[in-house]
């Protein structure tokens, strides 16, 4: 175990010596992916240890939603993957709380844990579910749930910034190898594996983008046949589980080959081969068996209102709440396409330093992240964030995505969203490479022309330093 790691764990016994305290526990966590495996961790760690619980989800920690937390008096809450932006909101109203979660931390509480505290960066070292597994760790014997804390960092996408998963994340992944539930290997990275025919996998490629292929079904077939590859076997399509090695090795070489003739850069075809994360104890042909497919399913409940629908699954449930999971996962890819379709045909308005565009009430608020990140496939200029504005309840929500190579000039998003949405009357925050917020209406245009100045400065600050 790294030093940092043993200081974490150490916060996490605290953490956890608090909650022994108590009886009751109200768990209060995000409506997506990650939220979802945080909760789902937490929970079976205190049904295990005999504790009452309660479960809440928010879209985000605001200061309406700490007045109704506040205002049902809990014992203690148990805040995941949210809450460190709010340490001073959550102490004035006498909350009593132990925060588990890895968003940039806005003041300190006494129990509080989060791996920028030690020094970590919350973005792709450690997850809402990593530091809710090394919490459930101090709890009990836990170590199954490892599994669920991958599945919240790759929901997160924290496996993309080195192409798999590194520092506190890699260490919770030994720990679900060691003890027979996880499992890592290179493969493709498409989405679907486990269960979608083959062709799918292609159709759907948003990173990378395969001109002439992506949102071509016709096309992806004819690919495939050229490769002279057995389509179904006994009525039904194959999916990448059922391949061959050979037949495998095939699709890459040729999908490669593919890309090369197409002009890609090859930093964006290397992308077709990454490191994927496998649940060993999930059976093979499900969305469970897969990180990246589980946590797509997990989306498509919570992001719907229907978060209880995800926690059930978490818990194990693989029977009514996984049938209906897969019924709003179904909706949720429908939305995913219609919603890029939908940038696509409206455009992205480049400023300066960002490029935007308004969904309206075209996109829901809750996905029109996702989309504004899938929608760095279709833009032209891959060097500006992307912003996204959507309509909210009683104002605009905003959500930001960067790159890495963003970020290693000196642009973070979260900093630029907090302040910037501060400025028109909002609030936001997040992580360097992915972050939103909430402004209020008919101040868009102004945010946008602040937020493209203020990223202006973050790059204009990083050249400068980089010449003394
Ligand atoms: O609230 P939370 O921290 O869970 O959300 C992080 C968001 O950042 C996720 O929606 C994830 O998809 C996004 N992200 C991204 N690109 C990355 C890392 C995270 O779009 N490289
Ligand atoms: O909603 P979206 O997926 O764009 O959120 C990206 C990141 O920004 C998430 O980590 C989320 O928790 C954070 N966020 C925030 N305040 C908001 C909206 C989003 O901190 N008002
Ligand atoms: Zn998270």
């Amino acid at each position: 175990m790294s030093e940092r790691t043993e200081a974490l764990r150490k916060r996490a016994d605290r953490c956890a010596e608090e909650i022994r305290k108590h009886r009751e526990i109200h768990v209060v966590s995000h409506i997506d992916a990650d939220g979802l495996t945080s909760a789902g961790i937490i929970c079976t760690a205190l049904e295990r240890g005999g504790f009452e619980y309660t479960t809440r989800f928010v879209k985000q920690l605001d200061e309406a939603a700490l007045d109704a937390i506040a205002d049902e008096n809990p014992e203690l809450v148990i805040f995941t993957d949210l809450g460190s932006g709010m340490c001073e909101p959550i102490k004035s109203r006498g909350i009593r709380a132990v925060i588990s979660d890895h968003h940039q931390p806005q003041g300190d509480l006494e129990f509080h844990l989060n791996p920028h505290l030690i020094g970590a960066n919350g973005s792709y070292e450690l997850s809402g579910s990593g530091s809710t597994y090394l919490l459930a760790s101090a709890l009990g014997k836990n170590r199954d749930l490892s599994a669920l804390a991958i599945v919240g960092a790759v929901g997160d996408m924290q496996h993309l910034k080195m192409g798999q998963l590194v520092g506190i994340n890699r260490e919770i992944l030994e720990e679900g190898v060691e003890g027979g539930n996880l499992q890592f290997k290179k493969d493709l990275t498409l989405f679907g594996k486990q269960t979608r025919p083959i062709f799918k996998l292609l159709q759907y490629s948003s990173d990378p983008y395969l001109p002439g292929l992506t949102g071509d079904e016709e096309a992806c077939i004819e690919f495939l046949h050229t490769l002279n590859l057995r389509f179904s076997q006994e009525e039904r399509w194959r999916r990448w589980i059922d391949l061959e090695p050979p037949e495998k090795q095939k699709i890459v070489s040729g999908l490669i080959q593919y890309c090369l003739k197409a002009g890609i850069p090859s930093y964006r075809i290397e992308r077709l081969v990454g490191e994927v994360y496998i649940l060993e104890k999930e059976r093979e042909g499900t969305e469970m068996r897969d990180a990246s497919e589980y946590s797509t399913l997990l989306n498509a409940t919570a992001r719907y209102d229907h978060a209880e629908i995800g926690l059930a699954v978490c818990m194990g449930d693989r029977e009514e709440a996984y049938e209906d999971a897969r019924k709003l996962l179904a909706e949720h890819r429908q939305n995913l396409v219609n919603g890029l379709v939908y940038v696509k045909e409206k455009g992205i308005i480049q400023l300066e330093n960002i490029q935007y565009f308004d969904a309206g009430s075209n996109i829901k608020e809750t996905i029109v992240g996702i989309i504004a990140g899938m929608s760095s496939t279709i833009v032209e200029n891959r060097n500006l964030p992307i912003i996204a504005f959507a309509n909210t309840d009683g104002g605009i929500k905003v959500s930001a995505r960067g790159t890495q190579d963003l970020i290693r000039r000196g642009v973070n998003l979260s900093e630029a969203m907090s302040k910037v949405s501060a400025e028109v009357g909002g609030a936001g925050g997040g992580h360097d490479i992915a972050a939103g917020a909430t402004i209020p209406e008919g101040t868009k245009e102004e945010f946008a022309r602040k937020l493209d100045l203020f990223i202006g400065e973050q790059l204009q600050k990083k050249a400068n330093s980089g010449k003394n």
